[in-house]
Formats: C-alpha cells, sequence, structure tokens
C-alpha cells in the first residue's frame, strides 16, 4: 500500500474525527459527569399560581376532543385553570367541538380566539396571550397527551424562584410506529436532562411547555419569523437569567405522523436551525454555565453535520485524483458501518439537519401543513 502523506486525507479525516468527537465526547461528560449533579432546587408546595392553558390548533378535529378531556383530568385544582383555545381558521370544525365540548364542562373557564387567517403557530401563542389571565402560561400541542400530574408537577418546579420555564419528555403516543430510534431518543433525552441540571436546556418541547407569564413579556412573547416557538422562548428566559428545565421523569405522548415522518424531522430541524441561528447575537450575553451549552449545541446543529459531506468530497477527491487507497479503504468503512443502527441513525439525523438548513434558505415553514396522525 502507497503510505505517502496525503494533505486532502488527513484534513478529511481530521473532519470525520471532529464530526464524531464533539458529540460523543459531549454525551459522555453529560452523561457521566452533569447527570450526577443534584437538580438544585428550591420547591415549594404552597406555590399554586393560576394557569392560563394555550392550545394552539388547526384541524385538529380529530383529537381536541381527547385533548381537552386530558387537560380536564388534570390533578391541578381546576378552579385555577384557564383553557385558551386559539383556532387559525380551521376547516374540519375543531372550534364547534370546542365549543360544544366548552358547554358540556362549565367547571372549567374555556376561551376560544377565532383567528381570521392562518399565521401561525407563534403569531396564534401571542394572541392568546393577550387573553391569558394565568400567572403563568402553559402551551399544550392538540396532539399530545399528558399523564394526569404532568401539569402539577410542571408547575411545583416551576416553583423555584430561578426557574423561569419547565418541558418534557417525549414518548410516541402508540410505541412501534414510526419514530427516532431508541438509541437516539436515549442520546437527546439525557442531554435535556444533563443541560436542565447545568441550567437550562435550549431545546424544548411544545407538547407541554411552561413559562412564568412575566418573563414571557419581557422578552416580547413568541418569536414570529421563526418555527421554534418553544425551543427559542426557552432560551430567550434563560438568557434573562432564569432556568429552563426539562425534569427527567416528566415524560408526556404525542402523536407521529403515519405518513410524512422524514419530512416532518426535517421541519422540526428547520426550526431548530432557526432558534439556534437567531440567538447566535445573544451567546456572549448568556450566564456562564448557559454560555457552554449553547456553543456546543449551536456547534452540533450548525456547523457539525456539514463536515460529514465535506469530508466524503475530500475522500472521493482524494480516491480519484490521488488514487490514494487509504482514502478508498476510508470511504468503503463509512458506508460499511451504515449496517450498524446507532451510525445509520446518527447519519440520518446529519442528512435532516444539512436537508433543513438548506430548505431553510427558500422556505422557513412557519406555516406547516397538517399532518395526519
Ligand atoms: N392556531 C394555530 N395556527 N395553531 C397551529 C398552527 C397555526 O397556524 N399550525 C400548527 N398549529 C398547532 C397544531 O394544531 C398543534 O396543536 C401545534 O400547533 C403543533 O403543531 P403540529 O402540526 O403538531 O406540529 P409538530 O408536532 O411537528 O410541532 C413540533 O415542532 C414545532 C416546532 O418545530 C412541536 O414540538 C411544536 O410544539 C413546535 O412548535
Ligand atoms: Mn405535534
Amino acid at each position: 500500500m502507497d503510505l505517502r502523506f496525503d494533505p486532502i486525507l488527513s484534513i478529511a479525516l481530521v473532519l470525520v474525527g471532529v464530526h464524531f468527537i464533539v458529540p460523543i465526547v459531549y454525551y459522555l461528560y453529560a452523561r457521566f459527569r452533569l447527570l450526577e449533579k443534584p437538580w438544585n432546587l428550591s420547591i415549594s408546595d404552597v406555590y399554586k399560581p393560576k394557569v392560563s392553558i394555550v392550545i394552539p390548533t388547526y384541524n385538529e378535529a380529530g383529537v381536541i376532543r381527547e385533548r381537552l378531556d386530558n387537560i380536564y383530568s388534570q390533578d391541578y385544582p381546576r378552579d385555577l385553570l384557564e383553557v385558551i383555545v386559539v383556532d387559525s381558521m380551521s376547516s374540519d370544525g375543531t372550534i364547534d367541538i370546542v365549543r360544544e365540548w366548552s358547554y358540556n364542562h362549565h367547571d372549567i373557564k374555556v376561551k376560544i380566539i377565532s383567528e381570521e387567517d392562518r399565521r401561525g403557530k407563534a403569531y396564534a401563542l401571542n394572541n392568546a396571550l393577550r387573553y391569558a389571565s394565568g400567572d403563568v402560561v402553559v402551551i399544550a400541542d392538540a396532539d399530545a397527551i399528558w399523564p394526569r400530574d404532568a401539569l402539577s408537577r410542571a408547575i411545583s418546579i416551576l416553583s423555584d424562584p430561578l426557574v423561569g420555564a419547565v418541558s418534557c419528555l417525549k414518548k410516541p403516543l402508540k410505541p412501534g410506529v414510526m419514530g427516532v430510534e431508541e438509541g437516539y431518543r436515549q442520546y437527546y433525552n439525557i442531554l435535556r436532562i444533563a443541560e436542565s441540571k447545568v441550567w437550562a436546556t435550549p431545546v424544548f418541547h411544545g407538547e407541554l411547555a411552561v413559562f412564568k407569564k412575566d418573563l414571557l413579556e419581557r422578552i416580547g412573547g413568541f418569536p414570529v419569523d421563526i418555527g421554534a416557538d418553544d425551543s427559542y422562548t426557552a432560551t430567550r428566559i434563560a438568557l434573562l437569567g432564569y432556568r429552563a428545565v426539562i425534569p427527567e421523569d416528566l415524560w408526556v405522548y404525542e402523536r407521529v405522523p403515519s405518513r410524512g415522518y422524514t419530512s416532518w424531522r426535517i421541519r422540526r430541524a428547520q426550526h431548530l436551525i432557526q432558534s439556534f441561528t437567531k440567538i447566535i447575537p445573544e451567546i456572549r450575553r448568556a450566564p456562564k454555565q448557559f454560555k457552554k451549552i449553547l456553543l456546543v449545541e449551536s456547534y452540533i446543529h450548525l456547523v457539525n453535520p456539514w463536515l460529514l459531506p465535506l469530508a466524503t468530497i475530500l475522500l472521493l477527491t482524494s480516491a480519484t485524483l490521488h488514487h490514494n487507497p487509504t482514502s478508498i479503504v476510508v470511504i468503503g468503512i463509512g458506508i460499511l458501518l451504515l449496517t450498524i443502527k446507532p451510525y445509520r441513525t446518527w447519519i440520518t439525523m446529519q442528512l435532516y439537519l444539512i436537508i433543513a438548513a438548506i430548505k431553510n434558505l427558500y422556505n422557513k415553514e412557519i406555516i406547516w401543513i397538517k399532518q395526519s396522525k
């Protein structure tokens, strides 16, 4: 074998190395160092704020009744709850179902806001915010299901004066349906919890996202120019110096699309990329512990995926132009490894992020197609 020094091959190997080492080291550090840390929360049982639960809806007739029942059966005091359904011109009768449900449940306050056109989820949330009378505002996506104690547990964490926002971990409602592979979900969840223990996680979930209202007002409400209303809002609250946390045992169920799983994941990746991009100019103002998290997560979402195609191009160049057999072997190994599931899942995620970044250049998906679930 010809073992001449090949600078192109060397650069490619460095890129591949960095691509895998950064997330792996971050994960190991999170798993074995940060996860052991105490929560350092000062929780008060007397904290029972008035809560406005906002359900944004666009054509949710199939699920909205079950969602309202689910909220109704929460173990949080009902007289402290207010449900605000904000609908953006659904054409499937969502609002009629909400009206009928409200008529049959007089012991819970329901406000219905019917928008005259569809301007996206965040816009609708801001609209709801104006009508919210609670001290706490909760985003409750229509297609999610909460365990009975989900809300009360989130609120109890919010009782810490330093906590500004709380969210959840997610499970697919029907196990076994297409979903992110188990391994990836574990990786993802551990990062969320570890980051929360340190200070805050920059990734939140609209299936259950709880915010102190005064903080929402301080940051000017939800962002209407990007899609990640949940993650970006949590990040902004963390930048104000409050914690935005996902506790380790607060699970909610989400419906996963029956078709179009890939485009669903790509859209979510698009929104996360938008959130991390929008936050870049503010990273320097972040509280110390959170700054590191933001730097690493922004890197992992915005830069790291691109090292792979870059390395592939270099390897192909070195293999074809310089006929370097080592490059051919490296490419071969990269392809062979695809038979290993965690590796394949990881590569798929990277592809989603790359496609999402490209799609963001021409369509930000602020208003997205409703997928059947
Ligand atoms: N009012 C209103 N107007 N509600 C909307 C609109 C709109 O234009 N578009 C979507 N919604 C509602 C849906 O009815 C649902 O209750 C919720 O917003 C989330 O929409 P889904 O269609 O379920 O999207 P998803 O599950 O892929 O969204 C995920 O990612 C988003 C950001 O990328 C969730 O995590 C969302 O919470 C998150 O905002
Ligand atoms: Mn959803």
